[in-house]
């Protein structure tokens, strides 16, 4: 708590430091999100150039009342991606920190926090419910990756996505399927169809069959439920997963585009594309796998790389919001901020209430004086 000023209450320092993760070039809070915290009284610190790898120039936080300063030692610190150990050497007991912090990971820093006596909040964490929906960072900056994804897509094909009818004759459109219909799966049909492909989307939740024709794409049917707890789905059986490879494997053959997103929380990526369905497309067509960073949906993605395998190019980015930095952190700042604000009482301090469901799904440590339950290290979800 900031105190210098002699009789006024502490104000809450809310840092805004600078990602420093290999192609991160988001940014926890944009310009025009800092006046909503000035209005609460907050203070609000920017590590220098933190804005910069979403091209936002210091001066730019100033004019929305900000000030440039040790934004790392600020009451609450806000970030987007999980913090290195000297990120974590950087915080002191007593701070607060919202984030990415992947709980699910093995090697996340949730043990580290706890230890420095961080009060941490996962974004991963956050219940998927509706008085969540402001704060779902997951659903916003998957969002950004359902769109990229087709855009990298038809950057990779050696083929037109729209149809075109010319003098010199007539051109077919794109064929596209896309695996798991989630929040990254409905917008990357919805974007294959505004570039004019001929869009198909699968799941094993017949209730998306809907959303996927509402974006005016067709729905793959291949009579497996497995719809989980929490809107989410479960893991299939060996025989249910045998007979989904089997189904896929002849479906895929007809299509010139395949986008993965398929997730089951806190598993392994299914597997949904085998390396025989690939050799089954036509060379020149493509596969984007956006679950590479759980392993891939596709038998023959390398995470992170590009590869071509048949004639088919397998792609899978691991970060493709930071690639779109502007739209991205505009975005996730909204999630980070609604979530900041259910945490302050009216005085504008920080004060969770762990009886509220949100708070206590997203906080993974927390101070033995904050929960008599003392303090929790690396809760999954
Ligand atoms: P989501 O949970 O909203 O959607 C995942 C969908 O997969 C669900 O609809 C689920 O029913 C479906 N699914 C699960 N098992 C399946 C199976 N065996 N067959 C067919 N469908 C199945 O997840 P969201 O937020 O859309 O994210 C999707 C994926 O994209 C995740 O793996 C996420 O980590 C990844 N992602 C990747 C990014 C990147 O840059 N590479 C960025 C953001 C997200």
């Amino acid at each position: 708590m900031d105190t210098t000023r002699y009789g006024a209450p502490p104000v809450l320092a809310v840092g805004v430091v600078r990602e420093t993760g290999d192609g991160e070039r988001r940014v926890a809070l944009v310009p025009m999100i800092v006046p909503s915290l000035i209005k609460k009284g907050l203070d609000v610190v920017v590590e220098s150039g933190a804005g910069l790898g979403a091209l936002i120039p210091d001066e730019a936080y100033v004019e929305a009342g900000a000030r440039i300063g040790d934004a790392w030692s600020a009451d609450v610190v806000l970030k987007v991606a999980p913090p290195s150990d000297a990120e974590v050497a950087r915080m002191r007991s007593g701070q607060a920190l919202i984030g990415f912090l992947a709980p699910r990971n093995a090697e996340n820093q949730i043990g580290a926090l706890a230890a420095a006596g961080v009060q941490a909040f996962a974004v991963e964490s956050i219940p998927r419910i509706s008085r969540a929906q402001v704060m779902d960072a997951l659903s916003s900056q998957a969002n950004v990756a359902g769109y990229k994804s087709v855009l990298v897509a038809a950057t990779e094909s050696t083929r037109f996505f729209p149809m075109l009818t010319t003098a010199a004759g007539t051109v077919k459109p794109a064929t596209v399927l896309v695996l798991g219909v989630g929040v990254a799966g409905l917008q990357a049909l919805a974007t294959a169809k505004r570039l004019g492909g001929r869009a198909t989307g699968y799941d094993v939740r017949p209730e998306v069959a809907d959303q996927v024709r509402s974006v005016g794409a067709q729905w793959l049917d291949l009579g497996i439920d497995a719809a989980g707890e929490g809107g989410y789905a479960r893991e299939l059986t060996a025989d249910e997963r045998a007979q989904q490879q089997a189904a896929l494997e002849e479906a895929i053959k007809g299509f010139d585009v395949v986008i993965t997103t398929a997730l089951v929380p806190g598993r392994p990526a299914p597997r949904l594309v085998t390396a025989a369905a690939v050799e089954g497309m036509k060379p020149g067509s493509v596969v984007v796998d956006l679950a590479g960073e759980t392993g891939g949906n596709c038998e023959l993605t390398e995470p992170g790389r590009t590869v071509v395998k048949h004639g088919v190019t397998i792609c899978s980015p691991l970060n493709l919001p930071a690639t779109m930095p502007e739209h991205a952190s505009q975005l996730y700042s909204k999630n980070v901020v609604a979530l900041l604000e259910l945490m302050l009482d009216e005085s504008g301090a920080l004060a969770p209430d762990f009886s509220d469901e949100i708070l206590d799904g997203a906080c993974v440590t927390r101070t033995a004086e904050a929960d008599d339950s003392a303090t929790r290290v690396g809760v999954l979800r």
